[in-house]
């Protein structure tokens, strides 16, 4: 499969070039778990970006506008200050950027705690200013009624418990949940709760190994691991975090490039050759045509 393709701006984003396969579904995402089983694992990367949504496409079942492009790409010290307006944006972007991968995006921070009918009305923005296929809300059994609201209503919907970054607040950091009884059984608990609701899938983040396999094993809907388990039924990371765009690297990412050091390293020679003046060279100057 081609990695990447071109749009067509003068026909429409319906005829990129290679000729799209069929996008993936939210229904086909779900089945993928079938009797407790999960024999192809459900790759997911964040994307925030047409360009990096394209890259990535071809290789993900699904693509998560994650609201950590607050940290990522707006340098906002937590995903606290994201709005919808911000995710609706970066949302377009990945669906026009992409046309195999699922698209899902995050619910940003204050859009859906006060109410299903306040969760549902900015859902159904992000599904219709974005065009992508369902959202993610962080939360268990306290965001039950809105998940089970929203599926009712036909916004697919994939949970997120453990840890829960919207509420670094109250969690007063980022570090690994679970580590007492009643920790571990809460989270056990928001998961069984979402997924009971009508989750399609549920991302399980920064909680101990052992939490994440019983999770795993007692619902029914798919888990994405992020920190948790290589068991999960599939597992997600932040892309700029694998691509080593960051010097800090958190226990649970793999660095799979040092792609920050070649961006810094050719923004470094391209400043050398213009203050040398070695660049521009003939090659890329306009001259009149003979
Ligand atoms: O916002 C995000 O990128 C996420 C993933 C880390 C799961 O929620």
């Amino acid at each position: 499969m081609s990695t990447t393709f071109t749009i067509d701006t003068s026909a429409s984003r319906a005829t990129p070039t290679p000729a799209p396969m069929k996008r993936l579904t939210v229904p086909g995402i779900r089945a993928r778990k079938a009797q407790g089983f999960t024999a192809e694992p459900i790759v997911m990367l964040t994307a925030y970006t047409a360009r990096m949504a394209q890259l990535l496409d071809p290789h993900c079942d699904v693509l998560l506008v994650g609201d950590s492009l607050g940290q990522v790409i707006y340098g906002l010290p937590s995903t606290v200050p994201v709005s919808l307006d911000m995710i609706c944006a970066h949302g377009a972007a990945v669906v026009r950027g992409s046309y195999h991968s699922v698209v899902i995006v995050d619910m940003p921070f204050g859009s859906y705690e006060v109410s299903p009918a306040q969760a549902f009305e900015s859902a159904a923005r992000i599904l219709k200013e974005t065009g992508a296929a369902g959202v993610k809300l962080e939360g268990g059994e306290a965001m039950a009624e809105t998940v089970a609201f929203l599926s009712a209503r036909g916004i697919p919907v994939c949970g997120h418990v453990g840890l829960t970054p919207q509420a670094v607040n109250a969690l007063g950091g980022y570090g690994a949940r679970g580590r007492s009884e009643a920790e571990a059984a809460k989270i056990l608990r928001d998961a069984k709760a979402v997924a009971d609701a009508g989750a399609f899938a549920i991302v399980v983040e920064g909680v101990l190994e052992e939490i994440a396999d019983t999770i795993t094993a007692a619902v029914p809907c798919p888990t994405i691991g992020i920190g948790a388990s290589a068991r999960c039924d599939g597992q997600v990371l932040v892309t700029e975090d694998l691509l080593g765009m960051f010097e800090r690297v958190p226990r649970f990412v793999k660095r799979y490039e040092a792609v920050g050091e070649i961006i810094s390293g050719a923004a470094a020679r391209y400043a050398s050759e213009v203050r040398d003046r070695s660049f521009p060279t003939d090659e890329q100057v306009y001259r009149p045509k003979k």
